[in-house]
């Protein structure tokens, strides 16, 4: 009997894109319609390859099928480890109607999007997403890049992928910590846009950490929805975009200080929400209890509660300044107006974010306000 398959539409004009959602998919999903040449290159790490690499090159039936194995984690999405990209396309001789395939979490699908988006000017990639933050979250929407020693995702462009293929049973074999660094991206849609979704993951929260099918399907194909329907408003950032970023700007800078890696991306988002969700609260956009319920979602999602020990105010505001979202120097964050609401804003209270970062640096624990 065929699994039931879920899908979306990324609506981009002439870059528009399906999102296929579903089980089973990987080794039975004929993605050769989404590519239009003769060669393929998968682009993958060591610690996917063992698992889906096999199943994956059997989708392109016909195809020229070659692969590169990157070194797993974050501190390689850099220069070096996106040149060994360029080196196998060049050695294998891939010409510019060859088709990039990202499979892996978002390190592997930001830097494989970004290799298309330059590799001859520009050619055509699919991602396959494996992690719960990637599926939910990084492989939709076009944003590809590397990392830059002075700040996270400094390097990259848009680059739109040709369609997203999600088998969510690749998350059975998902470290418990990364399940919950992805579902921070999830409850992070709850609380930008979709107060029902938020009630809806409120009651099922536990469910999704225990990787239950059926749960993780409807986590999934909402959170993709909600995404979808942001991108394809203002895809290359104008405005609305920015609000995807909800504790980002504080979880960028507590990557950034941790060295990357150490603290995995959906973590320092889960903690910058907290933070985003207290000043949100001490700049009297939100009460006390939408607060609490921002803090409580997110706890239950095993997600850490305090910046790093070693970690001060002054680390934050150093590392904050090199936001994207900032202009002309002035600092510019994402913050909630109410649940299911998320704003931008320049207008920050510059003591009330401190009384913010105190609260949420371990280390200056005695002075929290
Ligand atoms: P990741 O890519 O590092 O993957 C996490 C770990 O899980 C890695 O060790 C990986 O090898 C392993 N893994 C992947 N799939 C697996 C599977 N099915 N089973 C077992 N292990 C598996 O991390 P991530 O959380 O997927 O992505 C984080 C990255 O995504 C960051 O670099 C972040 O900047 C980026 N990101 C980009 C966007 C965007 O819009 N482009 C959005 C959010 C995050
Ligand atoms: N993850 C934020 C964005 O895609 O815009």
């Amino acid at each position: 009997m065929r699994d039931s398959v879920r899908q979306l539409t990324v609506d981009l004009g002439e870059r528009t894109y399906p999102i296929i959602i579903g089980q089973r998919l990987l080794g039975n999903y004929d993605l050769t319609p989404f590519v239009h040449g003769k060669q393929v290159m998968i682009v993958t790490n060591e610690t996917v390859a063992p698992l889906y690499l096999e199943s994956v090159q059997a989708c392109f039936p016909g195809k020229q099928v070659d692969t590169v194995v990157l070194p797993d984690g974050e501190r390689f999405k850099d220069w070096q480890t996106l040149n060994q990209i360029f080196d196998h396309l060049l050695e294998m001789r891939h010409s510019r109607k060859t088709t990039l395939v990202a499979l892996g979490g978002g390190v592997v699908g930001d830097m494989t999007g970004f290799a298309a988006a330059c590799y001859q000017r520009g050619v055509p990639f699919i991602q396959i997403p494996t992690t719960l933050l990637s599926q939910v979250d990084s492989s939709v929407g076009g944003k590809t890049g590397i990392n830059h020693p002075l700040g996270k995702n400094m390097i990259g462009a848009f680059h739109q992928p040709e369609v997203v293929l999600i088998d969510t049973d690749s998350l059975q074999t998902l470290p418990p910590r990364e399940v919950s660094a992805g579902l921070a991206e999830v409850i992070k849609y709850g609380l930008i846009r979709d107060t029902e979704f938020l009630g809806w993951l409120e009651r099922k929260i536990e469910s999704l950490v225990a990787l239950e099918t059926e749960a993780l399907v409807e986590a999934i194909y909402q959170s993709c929805a909600c995404k979808a329907d942001v991108v394809a408003l203002d895809e290359r950032e104008g405005g609305l975009r920015a609000i995807l970023n909800l504790g980002h700007t504080f979880g960028h800078a507590i990557e950034t200080f941790a060295g990357y890696g150490n603290w995995l991306h959906g973590e320092a988002v889960g903690t910058g929400m907290m933070m985003a969700a207290d000043l949100s609260l001490r700049q009297g956009m939100i009460s006390e209890e939408d607060r609490a319920r921002v803090i409580r979602i997110v706890e239950r999602a095993n997600l850490p509660g305090l910046a790093p020990s070693a970690m001060t105010p002054e680390d934050f505001r150093r590392l904050m300044a090199v936001d994207k979202k900032n202009v002309d120097g002035s600092l510019r964050l994402v913050l909630l107006g109410a649940l299911g609401d998320a704003v931008v804003t320049d207008e920050v209270d510059t003591l009330k974010l401190d009384a913010t970062l105190r609260a949420f640096c371990a280390f200056h624990e005695g002075e929290n306000t």
